[in-house]
């Protein structure tokens, strides 16, 4: 039977790296608000763990929405183009809000969904994401807050995924590389 860690290479972040990194970065989220109420937006599915994990930790009222949007900014030159899977529900205009992510690659996905935002009229538009691979940007994109910067190495768990998988990973880790070099195994 094949568990989910034998396809695992390496720890890269650890559950407790993952935790106190968490509670720093609610510190400096719960800091620059102030108090100030917000809607926390999950872009689903990868940042539904750290979303969740981190919302618990600030002290101001969150209205959670969940989005669901693909980029294909990393097939075509053209970036920005959004498509939406799922929207969020409540009305943004004057709202603040906070998107919530598990990683920024080409930066495609953040800088389209925050342009989308403002476009909508919301107030002040910030970005948290767990991690960063600046190596890979196409698109000029940083995060208000960051939880790693990690090289470019294919990294799963803790919300991340390869082919649907490995979400579940309590930490974040290499793949082991004949996995995703054999995408039907
Ligand atoms: C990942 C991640 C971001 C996006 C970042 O989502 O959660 O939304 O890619 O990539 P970019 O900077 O190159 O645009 P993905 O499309 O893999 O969906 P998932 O969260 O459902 O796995």
């Amino acid at each position: 039977m094949n568990k989910l860690t034998d396809d695992i290479e390496q720890i890269i972040i650890t559950e407790r790296q993952i935790e106190e990194r968490v509670k720093q970065l609610a510190k400096e989220i719960n800091n620059y608000y102030n108090g100030n109420p917000i809607i926390a937006v999950f872009v689903l599915k990868g940042s539904a763990f750290f979303a969740s994990d981190l919302i618990r930790w600030l002290n101001m009222h969150v209205v959670i929405e969940f989005m669901s949007v693909s980029s294909y900014g990393r097939d075509t030159v053209s970036s920005g183009k959004l498509t939406i899977k799922k929207d969020v529900d409540s009305e943004v205009k004057g709202k603040d809000i906070l998107i919530i992510e598990d990683i920024i690659d080409t930066g495609v996905t953040l800088s389209g969904l925050k342009e989308m935002f403002k476009q909508r009229g919301a107030g002040d538009i910030k970005v948290v994401t767990m991690l960063s691979k600046p190596s890979r940007r196409i698109v000029e994109f940083e995060a208000d807050f960051t939880g790693f910067e990690v090289p470019d190495v294919f990294v799963v768990g803790y919300g991340l995924d390869y082919a649907d998988k490995y979400r579940n990973l309590p930490y974040i880790a290499s793949l082991k590389k004949h996995i995703y070099e054999q995408p039907n195994q």
